[in-house]
């Protein structure tokens, strides 16, 4: 069965072709980070705008690197939620039109399913149950895989996600956007005494996070030092931060592995590429004896392929969408679309 996915949450206009669930046939990104960069984020109406030029490219090149046709394609999978909404219309709406032209099966599929399933591309052992971290810019969320499309959300953010975290210190620090990517390569110097950053902690949940409070306090830093005309070693404040996320991200996941048993752990989102936390979190899943997976480089920002993945899963589990298939900005991950 081929699977022609699509994703446009956000900046990226990505197509793909996937065979059978796992076999991905093609992957095309279409960014536009460097047209976001000069506004230090993403600016939702061009993002939108862009979408609408670049999408049907994206699926002719798609269908040309995996080698086939509009007539081999037997199912269209789309992200529908959460995200940006005028950014996922113009994904949602391409998809149902190309469905009814093709008249095959239109798909759902919830943003952090897709990125949860993004572990499967290179991982043919991987399947539910397991435990996933998700940290991206818009979510860091821990949730229970218990089936392919069968999710228990255990904890949570309460404010920033761990990316919006990164991405705004960064842009403090005077870092180019995405901040996240910038802040992990420039955060050389390991001196946490230097600058010392706060833990928050929810008290009585035991496994929300809270990343405002560090946000707060960089820029606190960073304004401290400019009233006192003071420079920031940016290096090291940039590892202090980094450090603080890993610690909480870290602490809190291994507490939820050990109170639920869970011997497989599995990272997702754009975060998931942060150098620190894959180190870290492979060092400890070595003495728990834990099994760790995280997607390849190319698949832990927004991607189609894993939206093709599943897109497949979500069919099996006969979850297909009519012609008035809506977009939507939140979506809790546990939702089934219902068709209305
Ligand atoms: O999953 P993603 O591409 O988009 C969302 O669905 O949000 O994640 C984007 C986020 C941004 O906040 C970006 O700064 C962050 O992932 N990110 C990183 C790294 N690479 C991307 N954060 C820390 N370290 C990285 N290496």
């Amino acid at each position: 069965m081929k699977i022609l996915a699509f994703e446009s949450t956000c900046d990226e206009t990505a197509v793909a072709v996937v065979e059978d669930g796992r076999k991905v046939l093609s992957s095309i990104v279409a960014s536009q980070v460097e047209e976001h960069k000069i506004y230090g984020g993403v600016v939702p109406e061009i993002a939108s705008r862009r979408h609408a030029e670049a999408i049907s490219g994206v699926v002719k090149t798609a269908l040309s690197d995996a080698d086939c046709a509009l007539s081999d394609i037997d199912a269209i999978a789309v992200t529908y939620g959460a995200g940006l909404l005028g950014a996922l219309l113009v994904g949602v709406n391409f998809a149902k039109g190309l469905s009814m032209a093709l008249n095959v099966p239109l798909i759902p599929v919830h943003h952090l399913r897709s990125h949860i399933a993004a572990n499967y591309i290179d991982a043919p052992d991987l399947k539910p149950p397991f435990l996933c971290l998700t940290v991206s810019g818009g979510n860091t969320v821990l949730t229970e895989v218990c089936d392919y499309t069968k999710f228990k959300v255990i904890g949570g953010t309460k404010d920033d996600a761990a990316g919006e975290c990164f991405d705004k210190t960064a842009r403090c620090l005077g870092l180019d956007y995405p901040g996240g990517v910038m802040l992990d390569k420039i955060a050389t110097v390991p001196d946490f005494k230097k600058y010392p950053l706060p833990y928050p902690k929810i008290e009585n949940e035991e496994f929300a996070f809270s990343f405002s409070g560090l946000k707060t306090a960089v820029m606190n830093t960073v304004h401290n030092a400019e009233q006192r005309n003071e420079e920031i070693d940016i290096p090291v404040l940039a590892a202090t931060v980094r450090k603080r996320v890993c610690d909480m991200l870290c602490d809190t996941t291994f507490k939820a592995t050990e109170k639920y048993g869970y011997k497989t752990l599995a990272i997702a989102g754009g975060v998931s590429a942060n150098s620190e936390l894959r180190v870290r979190l492979t060092k400890e899943c070595e003495k728990r004896n834990i099994k760790l997976y995280y997607p390849k480089l190319e698949y832990c920002g927004d991607n189609a392929a894993m939206v093709g993945i599943q897109g497949y899963y979500e069919y099996k589990d006969k979850n297909t969408a009519k012609e008035s298939l809506n977009a939507f900005a939140t979506l809790p991950i546990d939702y089934r679309y219902l068709g209305i």
